[in-house]
């Protein structure tokens, strides 16, 4: 797979994946073939006046002093700051700017659904979030400027954090190791390593965050598969309900029919794995799938595509599939699930892989085919794909 990461000197995606990730910490000097920064800091500030766009301003005001406040902010915020020790983090920058949501392309190595979002921050000198841990695998890509990272390289065992801030600051931090990193530097930490990055010159960092969910969340999703489920042929009954004097006791006969219900959830292999596909692609809070305001036909798809228009994936939601038999897949995006073969099957396979599609990288063939054009129909026409420049 081809990437566009350039590994150190000996290493590959896959020597990255069987040595580092999960593992250890890596520094990837000039990380990015053709690396072009996202956005400027401008750019960052007006997304943070934005409303529906998440942002954090944290000023560092004494050795263990910050103060936290949340955009949007008002334009005239920034110029009232002052010239060291703050920064300016905006979250899910890929949903807003096109080339942050590209770069997640360059991170295809790790699956659709381990993706959280690519985070922006803004610092001037002296300026970052403090010692701490992320429970995210996290590609920390310096943009523009310096930025003085140090963390540990074995997993942090001492995670207690400073008593009565609204940041979670770590109280002991020994850092292992201490790098410079310039425009284009790449530093990759697994979930709990302890780090602290602090802006040496004005600068940018994007941190390019993979998310992993725990075993409570994974129960609540698929607890969360049977709430639809209105059926009426399970319903509780107590036809043998005899005079009692306690209405407040949840009887023995009561008890016992409620376990007998609860036990009998499905727990097949196919009931678990769609439940999981449903919750690696379902939408966030505050998410939601943009659909044309008219609806596309197959023709009108075959016509775009003949002339070369691309399309853009959207960065709602995640987009995965399963096999499921020799031919056919369960494709899910968004709240939406289909049962594909042929060339729908290719189609959505190709919409996973990337983020930016034209005739030549869906295959002309099956594109262009009648079920291919009605498939890219119904997907545009559900907000999951958009002509770019629509
Ligand atoms: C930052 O960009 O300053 C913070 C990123 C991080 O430490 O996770
Ligand atoms: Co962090």
């Amino acid at each position: 797979m081809n990437t566009g990461i350039r590994w150190p000197l000996g290493l590959s995606t896959d020597t990255f994946l069987r040595e580092y990730w999960q593992k250890k910490p890596l520094l990837i000097r000039n990380a990015l073939n053709g690396f072009r920064e996202a956005v400027t800091p401008d750019e960052l500030a007006g997304l943070a006046c934005e409303h529906g766009v998440e942002s954090r301003l944290i000023c560092k005001r004494g050795r263990k002093r910050w103060t936290v406040d949340y955009g949007p902010f008002d334009e005239g915020r920034f110029s009232t700051l002052p010239e060291k020790q703050w920064t300016l983090l905006v979250t899910e920058v890929n949903r807003h700017v096109p080339q942050a949501a590209t770069l997640l392309d360059r991170f295809s190595f790790i699956p659709n659904w381990r993706v959280d979002d690519v985070m922006v921050s803004y610092a001037v000198p002296g300026g970052g979030v403090g010692p701490h841990v992320d429970s995210y695998d996290v590609f920390l890509l310096q943009g523009r400027g310096q930025r003085r990272w140090r963390y540990h390289l074995n997993r942090t065992s001492d995670v207690t954090f400073v008593n009565g801030l609204a940041l979670r600051i770590l109280s002991h931090f020994e850092p292992e190791a201490d790098e410079v990193l310039g425009p284009g530097d790449m530093l990759y930490l697994p979930p709990g390593f302890a780090h602290d990055g602090v802006a040496v010159t004005e600068c940018t960092t994007y941190s390019v965050g993979f998310r992993a969910p725990n075993r409570g969340e994974l129960t609540a999703a698929f607890v969360r598969s049977f709430e639809d489920d209105r059926s009426l042929t399970d319903l509780y009954t107590d036809r043998d309900l005899r005079e009692h004097d306690e209405p407040g006791e949840l009887t023995e006969a009561a008890r016992v029919r409620v376990r007998a219900m609860i036990r009998r959830i499905d727990l097949s292999d196919a009931a678990i794995d769609a439940a999981f596909a449903q919750f690696a692609s379902m939408l966030k809070p505050g998410h939601v799938l943009d659909p044309p305001r008219k609806r596309v036909a197959g023709t009108e798809v075959k016509e775009r595509l003949q002339k070369g228009v691309s399309l853009a994936r959207s960065e709602e939601c995640r987009f995965v599939f399963f096999p499921s038999g020799k031919r056919t897949i369960n494709f899910y995006y968004g709240s939406n699930q289909e049962r594909l073969s042929g060339a729908e099957a290719r189609l959505a396979r190709a919409v996973c892989r990337q983020r930016r599609l034209n005739a030549q990288t869906l295959g002309a063939r099956d594109a262009l085919s009648k079920e291919g054009l009605a498939a890219i129909a119904r997907w545009i026409n559900a907000g999951a794909l958009s002509f770019v420049g629509r």
